[in-house]
């Protein structure tokens, strides 16, 4: 694995892989057991959009690694100003050792891989979150001790997580179903990648046919960053589309709630099922730190 550009690149050996490297990790943070894998190796951080988990995740997590983090926000980068990303990638690649970047195009992303030479890690497009999808296996793994056979449920917008929520569930073996408005579907390389396993994959406007039977019921905001003009009409839009105790009674019992957070109370989720399942959620959150350190410690070694 020399990058991790989206999940639709690995396998599900490699992702399973990544969440074994996350968990031994996490055992030995947790037990005091150094592990300076990238000693003296610096992670560039380039953001274009806000953050508050995954750039204190990275940073903390290549610190623990033994390397050093830099934050490049793009408003100060002369990427901000119209310098073309090929050239980014070639400079910051005399320079660093791996490149971490949240931006809207898919392509930037693949072009900053195309043109460097180092590892690139995508840290959220407008068309996938695959660190947090890592994390998001990882503590369904953790609560439910396995997670080939099991289904996942994502109700909401067609967006970034649901299109990584679908592959990484699919390449691990589970059973996924979403609930979406026809007009705001996942997108359509993620179905068309997802026609190869047949009905493991269920579409529906229906939230609760989706959320029947289901282990572990995911949810995200009805307006991405960047969609804020959006918002109000999205507001409107997706009002059926929330996480409450009615959706909950036709899953599984046991079942565990996952939002990739920021959270919206009221809207995709209730405050009431958001505080029963804050456990789950911030475990979830934590895990961003573990997982992303698999991901560092593998592409960048
Ligand atoms: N879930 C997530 O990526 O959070 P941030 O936007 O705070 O990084
Ligand atoms: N879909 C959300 C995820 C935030 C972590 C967004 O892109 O804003």
């Amino acid at each position: 694995m020399k990058h991790l550009l989206k999940l639709l690149d690995l396998t599900g050996e490699d992702i399973l892989g990544l969440l074994n490297l996350a968990d031994q990790l996490k055992y030995e943070l947790k037990h005091g057991i150094a592990h300076p894998l990238l000693q003296g190796k610096t992670l560039g951080m380039i953001f274009r959009k806000s953050s508050t988990r995954t750039r204190v995740s990275f940073e903390t997590g290549i610190y623990q690694l033994g390397g050093h983090g830099m934050f490049l926000s793009s408003n100060d980068l002369q990427i901000g100003r119209g310098e073309p990303v090929e050239d980014t990638a070639r400079v910051l690649s005399r320079y660093l050792d791996g490149i971490m970047i949240r931006t809207f195009d898919q392509s930037e992303v693949e072009t900053l891989a195309e043109y460097g030479s180092v590892p690139v890690i995508n840290g959220l497009t407008d068309f996938c979150h695959p660190c947090q999808v890592l994390a998001d296996l990882m503590t369904i793994r953790e609560h439910k001790g396995i997670l080939a056979g099991l289904k996942m449920c994502y109700i909401g917008d067609g967006n970034n997580m649901a299109n990584s929520l679908i592959v990484g569930g699919l390449k691990t073996g589970m059973k996924v179903s979403v609930a979406c408005p026809a007009s705001y579907a996942p997108d359509p390389r993620v179905l068309d990648f997802a026609a190869g396993f047949g009905d493991q994959l269920v579409l529906t406007e229906n939230c609760l046919e989706a959320a029947a039977g289901a282990d572990v019921i995911f949810t995200d905001v009805w307006a991405s960053m960047g969609q804020e003009g959006e918002a109000e009409q999205r507001r409107a839009l997706f009002r059926g589309y929330q996480v409450n105790r009615e959706l909950l009674a036709a899953a599984a019992p046991e079942c565990m709630v996952q939002h990739c957070l920021p959270a919206h109370r009221g809207e995709e989720i209730t405050a009431e099922v958001f505080e029963a399942h804050a456990e789950e959620i911030f475990d979830e959150a934590e895990n961003r730190l573990h997982a992303q350190k698999a991901v560092m410690a593998t592409v960048m070694r």
